[in-house]
């Protein structure tokens, strides 16, 4: 197939150099944005009378005759098309002949691969909303089940303070919010046309570009025709919003690895979500959280390519930009599986081992902090009450015993303000109760927060 831009040169691409050009294999996934954004152009071109009427239905009919036949299953993009944009004008030229030849009046393959992209971002982008609004919907379901259960908090993945396993849970809903709106703020970004920019400097033709703004229902307008073309600064937002969101899915991959191993035992897994081993019959792999913290990754790497592929690049449009479009759609299909594959991981692939979670925060020190706390309330000074403290750890360390297995007499040797009222102080249960400031994990602290995503999340 002879070239759009062949009659100003002489010789044929190299075969080689030809498919290496190209980008039709994977930027075919912009078809039907491509369409779209041909049928409004069209439209636009009728309305401003660059076509008449009758060339502007011949146009539109032949793009939405290519969209059914695509959907239909009957037309697929491919070589030797160089990509989506010359694979569309030269089906709708072989199927409505010279009219077809008019689709282009105005505009550049620079403004429309952007306006392309904006569009399959926009999509993406709400899609990937109504993901992460599900998989806070599973979290918050199993939070509320579990506002009165325990779990040891950690820092330094060490024992530090009992918790409720809701306020845990409830943790990375905050994290699944900010991700929301920070796309939400990306996607503000992403819904402005730069179509009408033509190459880099607009265009003589009688064009309107609010029109097609409106049409396909941009917010507004690319000011300068340069920038419009010149920048893919959003794919590097989206990426950079989507490694966020997966630097959270891999978090609580990590913590849900570690629950479902023997030494935790804070979980298992059901038959729905893990797998065997080909050798040892005893083993249950997480394979669903490690997938989702190994595909981390990739979105990680997607990030990187993009920033160095947009570094020193001069105005306008350069080649280089053709790079952007395999790790942004990488990245939506990684993130939107991994965001789908956590949900059912919450929803059916774990069972909570509720009572391990309770007893294991009634065998360690992580009420230390409320035993201080105790002294404090009886006017001891903070770092006094504290420095005790240390020393009954010591002490119990050395007998391999706990708080509660000391005697009264025991306590008051360490301080004497210490009174048998310390061992109700001393119980998990009521030292998370006891954690009554705003945000904590007091249990009325975590009613009040499950009410609110409640009625944030549910209507
Ligand atoms: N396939 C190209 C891309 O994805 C389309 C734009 C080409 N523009 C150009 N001036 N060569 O970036």
């Amino acid at each position: 197939m002879a070239k759009i831009w062949s009659k100003r040169f002489d010789n044929t691409l190299n075969p080689f150099i030809e498919k290496f050009n190209a980008s039709i294999s994977f930027d075919r996934k912009l078809i039907l944005e491509d369409l779209d954004c041909s049928i409004v152009h069209a439209k636009m071109l009728g309305k401003t009378k660059v076509l008449s009427s009758s060339e502007t239905l011949q146009i539109i009919s032949g793009l939405e005759k290519i969209k059914d036949e695509y959907l239909e299953g009957k037309f697929i993009p491919a070589p030797p098309s160089e990509d989506i944009h010359y694979c569309i004008e030269e089906k709708l030229i072989s199927i409505i002949g010279e009219t077809g030849k008019k689709l282009h009046t105005g505009r550049s393959r620079n403004d429309q691969v952007g306006t392309d992209i904006r569009l399959w971002l926009r999509k993406e982008i709400d899609n990937i909303e109504i993901l992460i609004t599900d998989l806070q919907k599973s979290l918050l379901n199993l939070a509320k089940s579990n506002i009165y259960n325990l779990i040891p908090g950690y820092t330094h993945l060490q024992r530090a303070q009992p918790l409720s396993l809701a306020h845990h849970l409830l943790a990375y809903l905050e994290m699944f919010q900010r991700d929301r709106e920070r796309f939400k703020e990306v996607r503000s970004r992403v819904n402005i046309s730069p179509l009408g920019a033509a190459a880099l400097a607009g265009t003589k033709i009688k064009i309107d570009r609010n029109f097609t703004a409106r049409e396909l229902g941009f917010e507004k307008i690319y000011k300068n025709s340069i920038d419009a073309v010149s920048d893919r600064d959003f794919c590097i937002e989206f990426v950079s919003a989507s490694a966020l969101v997966m630097s959270h899915l891999s978090k609580i991959s990590e913590e849900i690895i570690l629950w479902v191993t023997d030494e935790f035992s804070f979980a298992k897994l059901t038959d729905k979500c893990a797998t065997g081993s080909s050798l040892m019959p005893q083993k249950k792999n997480p394979d669903v959280p490690e997938l989702i913290r190994g595909k981390t990754g990739r979105v990680y790497g997607h990030l990187q390519a993009l920033l160095t592929m947009v570094k020193g690049v001069p105005l306008a449009y350069n080649k280089d930009f053709q790079e952007d479009k395999e790790p942004i759609f990488d990245t939506a299909e990684t993130i939107s599986s991994c965001l789908k594959a956590m949900t059912i991981l919450i929803n059916e692939g774990i069972e909570l081992n509720v009572n391990n979670l309770s007893e294991s925060v009634e065998n360690d020190f992580s009420n230390a902090t409320d035993l201080a706390d105790y002294l404090v309330g009886k006017k001891v000074p903070f770092r006094t009450a504290y420095q005790v403290v240390g020393e009954i750890v010591k002490y119990c360390l050395e007998r391999k015993i706990l708080f509660k297995n000391l005697t009264i007499d025991e306590f008051k040797k360490f301080h004497p303000e210490f009174d048998e009222d310390v061992f109700v102080d001393l119980e998990p249960f009521n030292v998370v109760k006891s954690r009554t400031s705003e945000g904590g994990t007091g249990f009325n602290q975590v009613e009040k927060e499950v009410n609110s995503w409640q009625k944030k999340l549910i209507f």
